[in-house]
């Protein structure tokens, strides 16, 4: 049986489990870790081969796919992954060992995450790979608490993520690219950083070098493009692989379980699996698997533990038991399985994409899928129910089941408007052009762009503005009034203004989060057309890019000689930087996490000593409250900092403050 099977494995491995789990060191106070980690039932199990003593020897690891017997073998015993995924760049480093901790408290013996090229590259060959960004890191944590990892190199992600997880700079460089295709321009950077910097840093983490890594992905969902069917690119991504990584890596795609999908995103001698959620017949899912596969494993590898969420639209939610019936129905099987979110996480900064459903929507700043373990690192009700139905099959750790943790109450934080967008942008460089250049063109990942140009012609009382293809929303000002706005979601380009010839029309314009599936993802921010007034081109553009993930260009805090006298960006505070400051005790266990609201503000970007916790819009939700990790918080003062770009609160009704509470609102209401 492959559980036995399992159990022979896990019990000649369960030595260097206990050994290495000893060297594991938390940072949070409050986590408890234990060196003695018992594997519960048979440790010595019979393997179909009867050679479970003798084999296994750890000079010969390999890891390997057997096409007769319909199973992965580690080490020549059956094997089979129950995976969960963590996205090392939504957790901070800080938290990699306590999520990777509950992962594998919860019995599962693997984890998967992508690889996010614009992280590790976010300006053309400046390479990050250090602190949040340290790859090799969260594999090593992850073998040191007995997890396998499997990896999923892209290039292209998805994963809700700007641009799918490709670098901007790769628009910018060739605005016409064919990305996700045998594009020489895409080629040639793609092999750069697959080949020179990624897999060479990822080989001597193979399973076979001694490594946890027994996977990988190559590109995600290719077979969704149905049109692009691009077999020259899938091959070279596949050959690059092989040639970096070694012949013998268990190489695997993802697809739909739509045999279109399935037949293009296969690539020949890689692995097809596919990926499905809740409500769906594992049976029937795997049988359009095996359409493809006709023998090898049974491979899931993404069960939705939730789903994503987008601004403006409900929150998503799977039923605990629901899941826990589906894992269990796919386990049953014999299948391997990745539970696509386990914990789900951040996206930090401004790093969360966006999508066309069909109308565009962009993700919010929370990551939190409704997964097992939420978004602050808590197990939630479905992580019982579903170690219940994995300790089924593969034996689960013993040990103090993880528990919920405590959170900050750090109370109200009063907030004093510390310096207007245009004085911040006043010390930035201004680009002229005849016509609007975009975001990529400007060198700018994300941000906000201030775009500005003379009335030339005298026009009638009210003119038409229009702005085709704004990306994706924009604030208009006339002569220095606020003349309304624009936004790509509700598809409203134009507005009426009242001008006279000389007045100076502005824009500015929020990047939302580049397009991450689907064939829209050269999505170019910005003024991406020309801009018309009353039927005319408007010629002659000064532009300023406003890199707010740079924290060089954020305001000096009130307390710093350098501050900024405060001007209101607009009469109702929006444009404007707000700065307080709020005290963790210094005292045991703070920090703590906690949760930032911010009542009565509108629409913005909030940092914690100037670490960029993302967006937040709490007026369309259904995120209302911002997740602030305790490692970025001390004891003593701390800075809230603030863009509101809309509207402030204050002076009245309500005060000028956000508040730290301990209850994450994720499902907040939505407009109608
Ligand atoms: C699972 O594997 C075991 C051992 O090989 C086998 O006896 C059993 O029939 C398999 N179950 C299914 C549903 O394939
Ligand atoms: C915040 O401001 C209010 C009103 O001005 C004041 O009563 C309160 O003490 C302030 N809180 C802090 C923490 O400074």
């Amino acid at each position: 049986m492959m559980m036995k099977g399992c159990f022979g494995e896990v019990g000649v491995c369960v030595v260097l489990l206990v050994c290495c789990w000893g060297q594991e060191v938390t940072a949070q106070p409050a986590l408890t870790y234990h060196n003695h980690v018992h594997v519960a039932g048979s440790t010595h199990a019979e393997s179909r081969y009867g050679m479970n003593d003798v084999s296994c020897p750890y000079q010969v690891r390999s890891f390997e796919i057997d096409y007769e017997h319909s199973q992965f073998l580690k080490d020549g015993q059956p094997y089979r992954y129950v995976s969960g995924s963590i996205h090392y760049f939504r957790v901070l480093a800080a938290d990699w060992p306590d999520r990777l901790w509950k992962l594998r408290m919860a019995g599962f013996n693997a984890v998967q995450t992508v690889i996010e090229w614009a992280t590790h590259e976010p300006r053309q060959g400046e390479y990050l790979f250090s602190g949040n960004n340290d790859l090799e890191e969260f594999i090593k944590t992850a073998q040191r608490l007995g997890l396998d990892v499997i990896l999923r190199i892209g290039p292209y992600i998805c994963a809700e993520r700007d641009m799918g997880g490709m670098p901007y700079w790769l628009l910018k460089l060739h605005p016409d690219i064919r990305l996700r295709t045998s594009d020489p321009a895409f080629l040639r950077h793609m092999d750069r950083w697959l080949g020179e910097v990624l897999l060479p840093r990822i080989r001597s983490l193979l399973y076979e070098n001694g490594g946890p890594v027994i996977m990988v992905q190559l590109e995600n969902e290719y077979g969704c493009l149905v049109k692009l069917c691009d077999r020259h690119y899938t091959k070279h991504l596949r050959d690059l692989t092989r040639e970096k990584l070694g012949p013998r890596v268990v190489l695997f795609t993802t697809d739909n379980p739509i045999p279109d999908h399935l037949m293009e995103g296969k690539i020949p001698g890689v692995y097809a699996t596919i990926d499905f959620g809740v409500g769906k017949d594992p049976k029937e899912m795997f049988k359009m698997q095996r359409l493809f596969e006709p023998r090898g494993p049974l491979d899931n590898s993404e069960y939705h533990s939730g789903w994503m969420d987008h601004w403006g639209l409900h929150h998503h939610t799977v039923d605990s038991k629901v899941l826990a019936e589906g894992l269990d129905a796919i386990l049953a099987l014999n299948a391997s399985v990745n539970m696509f979110m386990f914990h789900g996480g951040t996206s930090f900064g401004l790093t969360s994409g966006s999508n066309i459903l069909p109308k565009f929507r962009a993700n919010p700043t929370s990551y939190d899928y409704d997964a097992p373990v939420s978004e602050a690192g808590d197990p939630t009700d479905k992580y019982l129910p579903i170690r219940d139905v994995v300790s089924k099959y593969l034996p689960v750790p013993q040990g103090p089941i993880p528990r919920p943790t405590k959170k900050g109450v750090y109370g109200a934080v009063n907030l004093t408007a510390i310096a207007s967008l245009w004085e911040v942008a006043a010390r930035l460089p201004t680009t002229y052009h005849p016509w609007p250049l975009t975001f990529e063109q400007l060198d700018l990942s994300v941000g906000l762009v201030i775009y500005s140009t003379r009335v030339p012609f005298r026009i009638p009382d009210p003119a038409r503005l229009s702005l085709p293809n704004v990306h994706d929303r924009g604030y208009v000002f006339v002569g220095g009034r606020d003349a309304g706005m624009v936004s790509r979601e509700q598809g409203m380009m134009d507005v009426a203004v009242r001008a006279t010839q000389g007045d100076t029309i502005t824009v500015v314009v929020e990047s939302q989060g580049r397009i991450s599936a689907g064939s829209h993802i050269n999505d170019f921010k910005g003024l991406t057309t020309n801009a018309t007034l009353n039927g005319h081109v408007l010629k002659g553009w000064n532009m300023t890019a406003v890199p707010l993930t740079n924290t060089s260009i954020l305001p000096d805090a009130p307390w710093s000689p350098r501050h900024l006298p405060a001007t209101p960006g607009t009469p109702s505070g929006g444009l404007t930087f707000y700065s307080g400051v709020f005290t963790v005790p210094d005292e045991d266990p703070h920090p703590l996490n906690t949760f930032l609201r911010v009542n009565g503000w509108s629409k913005g970007v909030a940092w914690v000593n100037r670490f960029c916790l993302g967006r937040y819009w709490p007026e369309v939700g259904p995120q209302v409250t911002l997740y602030v990790p305790w490692s970025i918080l001390k004891r003593g003062q701390n800075e809230l900092l603030l863009l509101e770009l809309e509207s402030a609160p204050c002076p009245a009704p309500l005060p000028c403050a956000a508040t730290l509470q301990d209850k994450h609102v994720l499902d907040g209401p939505t407009p109608t």
